[in-house]
């Protein structure tokens, strides 16, 4: 039931808790036929994961009937019977799921807990201890709030909580708002950014308020840096000092300004940035790269932009990075590299 991009955000989610440490299992509530959960034990399987389980918590009867405070289109949703999105109620029996996990060879990763969340939920709670990713799927403001009630207390710092129905059913996002605001927590919550099989978005919040879309960013980042930057070379990193010690890739970096190897700040004028920037180049640094939170620096500095977009071929410019070659010079009378993006 869950889209192509929802599962690969999902899986990003749940390599971010492995390589990051963040400790406790993984708890889906709301499984249906166990599509997600058993995503999250293939993950598990191929890291050689043997410590950490994933939790499924389900009626194995289908939705309870919504309420009110989900909203007309959850009622009408609950009455179209013959709607191909109806799906049996969500039915699915823990048999042909439990039988579906040992086909797929994930049955020692998973933990099969059968009922209702008002019950199951909390008579289970001691048994999966800390929590590292929290997938709810279940539609409904009672089950939703029941979940976050039952399970918020035992999630990790820096975990997940995975909200796949917050754009769809307005009860979904009602208990979400009262939970958090209940608790007066900070947790920020936010779009995941691809769409699901109907065009549906999920949401994701943190414990603690750490942000998915920021952690998301750096690690891209990171991997195109790792791709663009030869090794054993040298390149200038232009981040306001927000991610460089997060990207631990085996080559030199310089912060920009520099000052002894550490961050001397942002330039106070044009000159300076530009006679900094040929300092380190003369001394060897093959790239200059722009990251997402000094793109402003583009606009500001507007003299040191048309030095470096005159002077060196930009190597890749997206949402993220802006790069300049630093070694190479811009042909003369050759095509401007991009002409869209920060300018
Ligand atoms: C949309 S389906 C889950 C889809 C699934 N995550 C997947 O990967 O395809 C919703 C599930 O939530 C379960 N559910 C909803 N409210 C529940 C509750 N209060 N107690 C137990 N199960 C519940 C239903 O039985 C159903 O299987």
């Amino acid at each position: 039931m869950v889209g192509l991009e929802s599962l690969v955000d999902l899986s990003l989610q749940v390599q971010h808790v492995l390589a990051h440490n963040i400790p406790g299992s993984f708890v889906e509530c709301g499984v249906w036929r166990g599509g997600a959960s058993f995503l999250i034990a293939e993950l598990l399987r191929q890291a050689g994961v043997t410590d950490r389980k994933v939790w499924l918590f389900d009626s194995f009867e289908g939705l309870p009937p919504p309420e009110r405070i989900d909203g007309p289109a959850a009622i009408a949703y609950s009455q179209n019977t013959n709607s191909p999105s109806y799906f049996n109620n969500c039915r699915a029996s823990l048999e042909e799921v439990k039988r579906i996990a040992t086909e797929l060879g994930l049955a020692s990763y998973t933990e099969f807990v059968k009922g209702w969340f008002d019950h199951t939920l909390p008579a289970n709670r001691d048994r999966v201890g800390p929590i590292a990713l929290l997938r709810i799927d279940c539609d409904w403001y009672s089950s939703v709030r029941c979940c976050l009630d039952n399970l918020y207390d035992q999630m990790a710092e820096r975990g997940f909580v995975l909200l796949d129905d917050y754009y769809t059913w307005d009860g979904c996002a009602i208990a979400v708002h009262e939970f958090l605001g209940k608790h007066r927590l900070r947790d920020r919550i936010e779009s995941v950014p691809s769409e699901g099989c109907y065009g549906y978005q999920s949401a994701v919040f943190r414990k603690g308020g750490f942000s998915w879309n920021w952690d998301y960013r750096v690690r891209l980042s990171a991997q195109e840096i790792a791709t663009l930057v030869q090794p054993e070379s040298t390149f200038i990193l232009v981040d306001q000092e927000t991610f460089r010690n997060e990207i631990a890739i085996e080559r030199r970096v310089l912060p920009f300004l520099e000052r002894n190897g550490e961050y001397g700040g942002v330039p106070p004028d044009d000159e300076t940035a530009i006679r900094e920037l040929e300092r380190l180049r003369q001394s060897g640094a093959n790239l200059i790269i722009f990251a997402w939170p000094a793109f402003w620096w583009f606009e500001h500095y507007a003299r040191f932009n048309r030095h470096l977009r005159f002077k060196f071929p930009r190597i890749l410019e997206n949402e993220r990075l802006v790069v300049f070659d630093l070694q190479s010079k811009r042909s003369a009378h050759g095509p401007l590299a991009w002409s869209s993006g920060p300018s």
